[in-house]
């Protein structure tokens, strides 16, 4: 049986989705998240399935996780079965050096189409901006996708306060909303408030969809100065650092303890749910993912929301 959640507007759309999606970079990638060594597709098609009987029904990839492989699991997964209709299916566009012009992104967009085999999509982002294109020109082919019917919304990720203010204004004179600005925002990572962008992208009606919810794993509690993540992420998440971070993650057991023993990842996706940004966790596993689910169908009180901050401010690079 399905669970029916409820669901938000993306933006100024009709497109809804539920507060809580399901990132996939790690559907594929090897490099930072060791796809296809530790875990594979028997791994991940639980989760697919967990995902949608939970009544979640937004998936996050992009052309470049995994070199397109993200998109071809999830593509897979959807025709075994016959489930695109349960699903606002979000991708991206890679603004990479060697691509210069709307019609590049326009290609780019057929690729995944093919790659996900579906007709279209529902959200297609520009994944990050591109000092040598304009932010215009990626907008006005964002809007010319829209128009020849290639997805029903578009976004950006990883812009800045003007970025987003051009992309907005520049699609508006086509007469398409902006949806989405996808950004890195958690605990540990809380630049979008500093920055001004959360204040902005409310006022102009963009949702602020938040990657890296639980920072990489760091804000489960499992990693620890004597167990630093593998990989990658013990460049940034060193010994030290996550010295740093313990007293937080304490903070979050406690206040975990008092929500029938919600766990610190389900603290810190109820956390960005509480500002009102849409979390993406990435799960390589039934049990990851399970548990990030947890994090819907209960509210941390005002209180608590304010004591993780004062907690995460003596972490927060930002
Ligand atoms: N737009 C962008 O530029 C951008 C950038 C990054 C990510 N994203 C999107 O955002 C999504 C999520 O971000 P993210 O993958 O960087 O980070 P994340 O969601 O904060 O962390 C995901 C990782 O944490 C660990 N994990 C997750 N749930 C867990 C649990 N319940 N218990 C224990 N470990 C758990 C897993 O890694 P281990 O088991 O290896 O620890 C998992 O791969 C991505 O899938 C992608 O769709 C977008």
């Amino acid at each position: 049986m399905t669970i029916q959640l409820e669901t938000i507007p993306l933006g100024k759309t009709d497109v809804r989705v539920t507060p809580l999606g399901l990132g996939v970079w790690q559907w594929g990638d090897t490099m930072m998240w060791g796809y296809g060594k530790s875990y594979g597709d028997a791994d991940l098609r639980p989760v697919y399935d967990a995902t949608l009987a939970a009544g979640i029904n937004f998936i996050d990839t992009a052309e470049i996780y995994g070199r397109g492989r993200s998109e071809t699991v999830v593509g897979g997964f959807m025709r075994d079965t016959q489930t695109r209709d349960q699903i606002v299916l979000a991708t991206k566009f890679a603004p990479l050096p060697w691509r210069w012009g709307g019609g590049s992104l326009l290609n780019a967009l057929h690729n995944s189409l093919n790659r996900l085999g579906v007709s279209k999509v529902d959200l297609y982002q520009v994944h990050f901006p591109y000092s040598l294109i304009s932010v215009e020109t990626w907008a006005n082919a964002l809007a010319d996708a829209v128009q020849q019917g290639l997805t029903r919304t578009v976004g950006v990720s990883n812009y800045n306060v003007q970025q987003t203010m051009r992309a907005h204004a520049a699609l508006a004179k086509r007469g398409v909303p902006l949806a989405s600005n996808q950004v890195e925002y958690s605990l540990l990572d809380r630049k979008p408030e500093t920055s001004g962008l959360m204040k902005v992208c409310g006022e102009l009606g963009v949702t602020i969809i938040a990657y890296s919810p639980i920072a990489k794993g760091i804000l489960t509690g499992k990693y620890t100065p004597d167990n630093v993540p593998p990989g990658r992420r013990s460049r940034q998440y060193n010994r030290e650092y996550l010295s740093k971070v313990q007293p937080l993650i304490g903070l979050m057991k406690e206040v975990g303890q008092g929500h029938a023993g919600k766990t610190p990842s389900q603290v810190a996706l109820n956390w960005v749910m509480c500002k009102g940004a849409v979390p993406i966790p990435g799960a390589k596993n039934l049990r990851q993912a399970q548990e990030n689910f947890g994090a819907l169908g209960w509210k941390l009180s005002e209180d608590e929301v304010a004591a993780l901050e004062k907690a995460s401010a003596q972490v927060s690079s930002n």
